[in-house]
């Protein structure tokens, strides 16, 4: 098959990745058009896949209100402007690589889902944890029966202190309303992951969780607005300290440095003169207990299936980061940690603990999200080219059913009950078509 022809509608951070592993993939992806208002956007997009101005736009609507250009659109800008773009890329018959979450409301995912079937496109959503060797390789351990039918599960997403003040704070997410809940803008990949890994209907979810670290009420005394400012009586020991985050650490590793300033600095080190002013303009430099955020810092859903079986999911900002898993089923357990090497097994029969590699002779486990930005990329291809044989990939169909289950957790813990499915499915007159 000749390369599949791409535009990347979007050019941030995600658009920005696709094009770097797209760059490294010729034979299988050719990018031909990109669109962002960000000139410094373009500029590394120029850089990266080599492509003249003419072929770089300063909005999405440029290249879809020209003929078709190319197979497949992505979609990578922010979660309240999928909608549109999706819509209008289907309607021209493209396939869609879709940032998550699909859309912030049921109506706009069903939308899409729905105009996808009609046109016959296929619309992937970026679930990345499916496409990384960890979570395939769960999933083929449950396929293989090793643990028999699970009856339960529990699964852990640490976001990390510092990753969840910069996001879920101070950045991008920080606001219901400006972005998507953090059920959705996070963890729509676990409630994803859990379906796909239970593989029955969920029937009905309970979640609590808010906001209670990151406000007003637990600001230190005297602490500015503006942590920026300094002068701040904790400032040396506060882990958010915004200096200690985003200035002092002038090493590679430090992504958060390039982070905040992805749409001003083209450097792998942003120079102090490009992140200083960021720090002391910018939500950046805000104080955490002073940051106008509402998004929730930790919740737990509850989830019953058919026939029984349940799950259990918790995410939190109040760790290191990081993901964990433990599977219980019928003929045994599975426990790991999503950075490991390792899943660990015990099976009932013989009473045997058996460690069961994650590594592949072909892959790596090293690559944005677990090797999953690297897998979905492979994993298209396939799908596209006609060649799939894996067990990643799902149907805009379920990606969205899965979407349902966030949201009618985030309608359970708002209004403190208990939500049935069928029911919220049948509220949204939805009921006939996601069974
Ligand atoms: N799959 C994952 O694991 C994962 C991880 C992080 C983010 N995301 C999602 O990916 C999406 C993008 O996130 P990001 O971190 O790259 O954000 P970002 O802000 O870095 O990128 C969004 C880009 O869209 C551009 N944009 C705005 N209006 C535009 C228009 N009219 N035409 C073209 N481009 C336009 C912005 O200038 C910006 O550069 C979000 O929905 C986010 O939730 C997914």
């Amino acid at each position: 098959m000749k390369p599949i022809k791409v535009v990347i509608l979007g050019c941030g951070s995600r658009g920005n990745g696709f094009a770097k592993r797209m760059a490294e993939l010729p034979e299988k992806y050719q990018v031909v058009a990109v669109a962002d208002p960000k000139e410094i956007c373009l500029k590394k997009m120029r850089d990266i896949l080599g492509i003249g101005p003419e072929a770089c736009y300063t909005d999405w609507r440029q290249i879809l209100s020209q003929p078709k250009v190319a197979d497949l659109a992505i979609i990578a800008t922010m979660d309240k402007d999928h909608y549109e773009p999706a819509m209008e890329a289907i309607a021209l018959g493209y396939h869609l690589l879709l940032e998550k979450p699909v859309a912030p409301t049921p109506e706009e995912c069903a939308d899409i889902a729905h105009a996808a079937q009609e046109a016959g496109v296929t619309v992937l959503v970026c679930h990345v944890l499916r496409y990384a060797p960890f979570y395939r390789k769960v999933k083929e351990l449950l396929l293989a029966d090793t643990i028999g039918t699970p009856m339960s599960l529990v699964m852990v997403e640490g976001v990390g202190h510092i990753h969840y003040s910069s996001s879920y704070v101070r950045g991008q997410w920080h606001s219901e309303a400006e972005s998507s809940p953090m059920l959705l803008a996070k963890s729509c990949h676990d409630l994803d992951i859990i379906q796909w890994l239970m593989d029955r209907p969920c029937k009905q979810v309970q979640s609590f969780g808010s906001l209670t670290h990151f406000t007003p009420e637990q600001a230190p005394e005297g602490a500015p607005v503006r942590c920026a400012d300094g002068g701040c009586p904790v400032g040396e020991t506060c882990p958010y300290n915004c200096m200690k985050i985003y200035y002092e650490d002038r090493t590679e590793r430090n992504f958060y440095r390039r982070g905040i300033t992805k749409g001003i600095s083209t450097k792998r080190i942003p120079d102090d003169e490009e992140v200083l002013p960021v720090l002391q303009n910018t939500d950046y430099g805000l104080c955490v207990y002073h940051a106008n955020n509402d998004v929730t810092d930790h919740q737990v859903v509850n989830l019953e299936f058919e026939g029984g079986a349940t799950a259990s999911f918790s995410v939190n900002a109040f760790n290191e980061g990081g993901r964990y898993i433990r599977i219980f089923g019928t003929k045994g357990e599975l426990y790991a940690n999503a950075s490991d090497t390792e899943i660990r097994i015990f099976t009932f029969e013989g009473k045997k603990h058996t460690a069961v590699s994650v590594l592949k002779t072909d892959e790596s486990i090293v690559g944005g999200h677990g090797g999953g930005d690297d897998g979905i990329l492979r994993d298209l291809y396939e799908s596209l080219a006609g060649t799939y044989t894996g067990h990643s990939i799902a149907t805009i169909d379920t990606s969205v059913k899965n979407h349902f289950i966030g949201f009618a957790a985030e309608r359970a813990r708002r209004r403190n009950t208990v939500v049935s499915i069928d029911e919220y499915m049948q509220e949204l007159g939805f009921e006939n078509r996601y069974k």
